[in-house]
């Protein structure tokens, strides 16, 4: 099928998104709560573009409009550009620190300082939440609503039941969720509030805290593992790399007969 994007003719599979097709042609749509590996959402609403279907125009999020027949597509007019610096000026008042806002805001002149900061630490993109579902562990959801929402746990409380793999913290887009690691405890931080707690087990060589305690059969059937190997589940990954070192350097002196010097070297 042929679509018309930005007035060049480019093939496109029915069913791919305006999103999917204008990146294979390597035109750049601005996106915030989009990562290919999740559903899309349409949170953010920066990926808007103007979909000519005849005489009809509209504007669409491209990266949840799948292509069904044959369409021109515009990504870059003066009306979307205004639309996305409006839009950027208010995400940044939600999240007046995020480098992300910032990049975006120079491509598209927004004013930074043209509303008052709200610091509501989170763009309510929803990544967090949906890669929270997609790995099973259903911590994080979005409460409230309207100007309210936000990204909660159950009831308010600090999760217990979270497997504190950071995948939140890694996906958030303005970095508003950390992962802190205490004591013998992995704290998890999101937009401020404290969401989980997880205890660490102990590396059964150097006894320090390293990992979380947790159910793996939930994260390898997930994963599709057969099974994680039980090493690396009891030692840290520091203690993992010496004994995985020192076992190469035992298998070279074996090699070339070479006698191992007491402190650990070859004479
Ligand atoms: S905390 Fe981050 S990832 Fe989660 S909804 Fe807010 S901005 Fe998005
Ligand atoms: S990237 Fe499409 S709405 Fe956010």
């Amino acid at each position: 099928m042929k679509v018309i994007l930005d007035g060049k003719e480019v093939d496109a599979e029915a069913g791919r998104t305006i999103l999917e097709v204008a990146r294979a042609n390597g035109v750049d749509i601005p996106t915030l709560c989009h990562v290919p590996a999740l559903e899309p959402a349409a949170m953010c609403r920066l990926c808007t573009v103007e979909l000519v279907e005849g005489r009809r125009s509209r504007l669409v999020t491209a990266c949840n409009f799948p292509l069904r027949g044959e369409v021109e597509i515009k990504t870059d007019t003066p009306r979307l550009r205004k639309g996305r610096k409006v839009l950027i000026e208010l995400l940044h008042t939600r999240c007046p620190d995020s480098v992300v806002l910032k990049e975006l805001a120079e491509r598209y002149g927004a004013d930074l300082a043209r509303f008052p900061d709200d610091n509501k630490d989170c763009v309510v993109c929803g990544l967090c939440v949906r890669v929270c579902e997609r790995i099973g562990a259903n911590v994080l959801a979005l409460s409230g609503r309207g100007v309210e929402i936000r990204v909660n746990t159950s009831f308010g409380r600090t999760a217990r039941h979270c497997i504190g793999c950071g995948a939140c913290a890694q996906i958030c887009p303005v970095e508003k969720i950390r992962i802190r690691d205490e004591e013998a405890e992995r704290v998890v931080i999101v937009c401020g509030r404290e969401a989980a707690r997880i205890p660490l087990r102990p590396c059964s060589s150097c006894g320090k805290p390293f990992g979380p305690v947790i159910d793996l059969s939930l994260v390898m059937e997930r994963a599709g593992e057969a099974q994680v190997p039980a090493f690396n589940l009891l030692v840290c990954p520091a203690c993992s790399r010496r004994s995985h070192a020192r076992r190469l350097a035992e298998r070279h002196f074996e090699q070339y007969d070479i006698e191992p010097a007491p402190g650990g070297g070859a004479e």
